[in-house]
């Protein structure tokens, strides 16, 4: 396998987040986000760490940026803090917040690095949360002024556009479990806050296409190919459907006119309150791309005690499987199976695999980063994507997670994605061994 094989058109890339590297959460004028308060509570994210300073990307875009040219990686995905834009969520606009932004554009295009904007991975500005963030249906009219006030400032050098990253996630983890930002629970809060997460990702993608000449836009799920976990149980297989519903449909069907899946997912049905005239015609747009963020294969077993879906996932370490760091079985076969599963929809035109790596332990030794596993999951992957690629599925793309190791979300910084490794001490960046393949094989 090499580089060509995918074809000459084909976007490589590495994609990031703004909360997860960035750090100076109060520097120039920056408002508090969501991520900022939640990680500040106690026992809410691992070791009690918070992105305070993260990779300091803020002060060391040119140092990462430069990276990725080192490295040969021609599109770079970066997110933009709301907050640091409208440090209240809405109104005034903080110049320092764009010029910042300007700053990493410019030296992307003068390396000749593509920059791919996220408008959203869930650092929602605080002030919007105390209104009711997600739950709130004015946030169609926040994330509109939001959306519009980027693309104004930076459509005229960036034409590549994520609407949303993973709904599923920051509506489920953190209005349904509690376990992310803003730490709600309950399933009026994450009904709520799926429809209207739904709403703007369609709202952003006719925002962009009104505003710039030539755009092309997209939105990205997290996709976990599942299975029963005993292919002969009739409930398993029921509960894995369920499960489906929920993580892998609840929000690209409504994008693509099919509605919420609610056949399969009646604990839903109450979403209906939240739906008024005209919404369903609203919720959906033709995006140029779908993103797909995969990592790995869960087997469902059903589970009759379990609420609301009576099913469980069957974590990777109870199968004695390999598995990486966030205990996600290492299943190549992944990306393939959600790749012919999501082209299987009439209107996705382009698929894109947004966010695909591992986490495993790096041992540096004599300055270097052998992380031969995260090589082999990277490879392997490839391959699989390939094989789909040639069996004529319209992939167009792949971005690897992430350059730098950063900050894990409630894992903080225990779990290492990157490319490059850093020590938070001295902040200093080594390239691992994948790095290098990744460069080699992009070469
Ligand atoms: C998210 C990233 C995250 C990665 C690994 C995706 O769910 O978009 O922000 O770091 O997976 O967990």
């Amino acid at each position: 396998m090499n580089r060509k094989d995918f074809g000459d058109d084909f976007f490589w890339g590495v994609s990031t987040a703004a909360y997860q590297i960035e750090g100076s959460i109060t520097a120039d004028g920056k408002g508090p986000s969501i991520w900022d308060v939640f990680s500040k509570k106690k026992n809410k994210i691992f070791n009690n760490q918070n992105g305070d300073i993260a990779c300091d990307f803020y002060n060391k875009f040119t140092q990462d940026l430069y990276l990725i040219y080192e490295l040969k990686i021609p599109n770079f995905r970066f997110s933009i803090s709301w907050s640091r834009i409208f440090p209240n969520g809405t109104g005034q606009i903080n110049q320092q917040g764009i010029d910042f932004y300007n700053r990493v554009i410019d030296l992307c295009l003068e390396l000749n690095i593509e920059p791919w904007i996220t408008l959203y991975h869930w650092d929602l500005p605080e002030k919007l949360q105390e209104k009711g963030g997600w739950t709130n249906r004015d946030i169609i009219n926040w994330f509109s002024e939001f959306v519009t006030c980027c693309v104004k400032h930076f459509g005229d050098r960036v034409s590549k556009w994520i609407v949303l990253n993973e709904p599923m996630v920051f509506t489920g983890a953190g209005y349904f479990l509690g376990v992310h930002a803003p730490g709600l629970r309950g399933l009026n809060n994450f009904i709520a806050s799926v429809h209207h997460a739904a709403m703007c990702q369609a709202a952003g993608g006719r925002i962009i296409r009104s505003l710039h000449p030539n755009p092309y836009i997209g939105t990205t799920f997290s996709h976990s190919y599942l299975e029963p976990y005993n292919t002969d149980n009739v409930k398993d297989h029921h509960a894995t459907k369920k499960v489906d519903a929920l993580l892998n449909r609840l929000f690209i069907e409504p994008l693509l006119g099919l509605g919420y899946p609610l056949a399969d997912l009646s604990i839903l049905n109450r979403i209906e309150k939240f739906i008024k005239p005209n919404d369903m015609e609203l919720i959906s747009f033709k995006m140029d791309f779908i993103g797909l963020q995969v990592y790995t294969r869960e087997l469902i077993k059903y589970v009759p005690f379990q609420p609301f879906l009576q099913a469980n996932i069957v974590k990777a370490s109870q199968r004695f499987v390999h598995h990486t760091i966030m205990d996600w079985e290492v299943h190549p076969d992944c990306i393939y199976k959600a790749v012919k599963k999501i082209e299987q929809y009439e209107n996705v035109k382009e698929i894109i695999i947004t966010e695909n790596g591992a986490a495993f332990d790096d041992d540096l030794k004599d300055k270097r980063i052998f992380d031969l596993l995260r090589k082999d999951y990277l490879q392997n992957h490839l391959n699989k994507l390939l094989k789909a690629k040639k069996e004529g599925s319209n992939i167009k793309g792949y971005f690897v997670w992430t350059l730098v190791d950063n900050f894990e979300w409630a894992e903080g910084y225990k779990p290492k994605f990157g490319l490059v490794h850093l020590d938070h001490q001295t902040q200093k960046r080594t390239i691992k061994e994948s790095g290098f393949w990744y460069r080699d094989f992009l070469s």
